[in-house]
């Protein structure tokens, strides 16, 4: 394959309210290398979350993409069927949302919950999908993985749960990871050790990083 993985270009992604069309992506192009990491900067509303969302099919309502390409290995995902969409999310590019409270499902364990982003992608068994969690909390520091599958998301701390977010988005081995501020929540010192971890990865399975 030639050129970037990802190739974003003059993509605009506007919100129709009642108070008029908010510009929220207005003409972004940047592209993104196997095992590279590209950081957004920018201040706040100045669309980095909106963009994010527009890489991958989740723009809220009443936001559209209005024009601009995102080609993803070669295939412009503005165009291509949602459905296609939908099943590279979360096995080919994974989204680490900002507030792992809100995002995590507070009845389930966090093993299940990680297990169930291997069972949408792949037909393995429960028991296999559940080692794999394990291996990924293993490999965002999570101490005693073994134990902690069966660990509720309020049993722990705010870098803890950012860090289960991360095993979430990387139990697939997906070739871009999209961060959008995973650590904005955390105090200094947790979120300097969610950033390295981020790292690591990035330079042990070559996962081309969003922030
Ligand atoms: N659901 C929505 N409806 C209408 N406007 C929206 C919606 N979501 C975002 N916007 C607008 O889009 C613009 C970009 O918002 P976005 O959340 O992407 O900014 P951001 O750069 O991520 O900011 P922050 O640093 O605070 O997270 C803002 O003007 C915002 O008001
Ligand atoms: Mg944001």
């Amino acid at each position: 394959m030639t050129g970037p993985m990802l190739v974003v270009r003059d993509l605009r992604t506007s919100f129709r309210t009642s108070g008029g069309v908010v510009k929220a992506v207005d003409g972004v192009s940047f592209g993104i290398d196997r095992g590279e990491v590209v950081g957004v900067v920018g201040e706040s509303g100045s669309g980095k979350s909106v963009m994010a969302m527009s890489l991958i099919g989740l723009v809220p309502e009443p936001g559209r993409i209005d024009s601009g390409r995102v080609l993803w290995k070669g295939r412009d995902l503005v165009r291509v069927p949602q459905r296609e969409v939908r099943s590279l999310r979360g096995r080919e590019i994974a989204v680490v949302f900002q507030d792992p409270m809100s995002s995590l499902n507070p009845v389930q364990t966090v093993g299940r919950q990680i297990a169930e982003a291997v069972l949408l992608h792949r037909r393995v068994p429960r028991q296999a999908a559940m080692d794999l969690a394990a291996d990924a909390m293993a490999a965002v520091g999570i101490p005693s993985p073994r134990r902690h599958l069966a660990s509720y998301p309020h049993e722990f701390s705010g870098g803890m749960r950012q860090r289960v977010m991360i095993a979430m988005a990387l139990v697939n081995e997906p070739d871009l990871i999209i961060a959008d501020e995973p650590t904005t929540a955390l105090d200094v010192t947790i979120q300097a050790q969610v950033m390295s971890v981020l790292d690591e990865i990035r330079q042990r399975t070559g996962t081309a990083i969003l922030l």
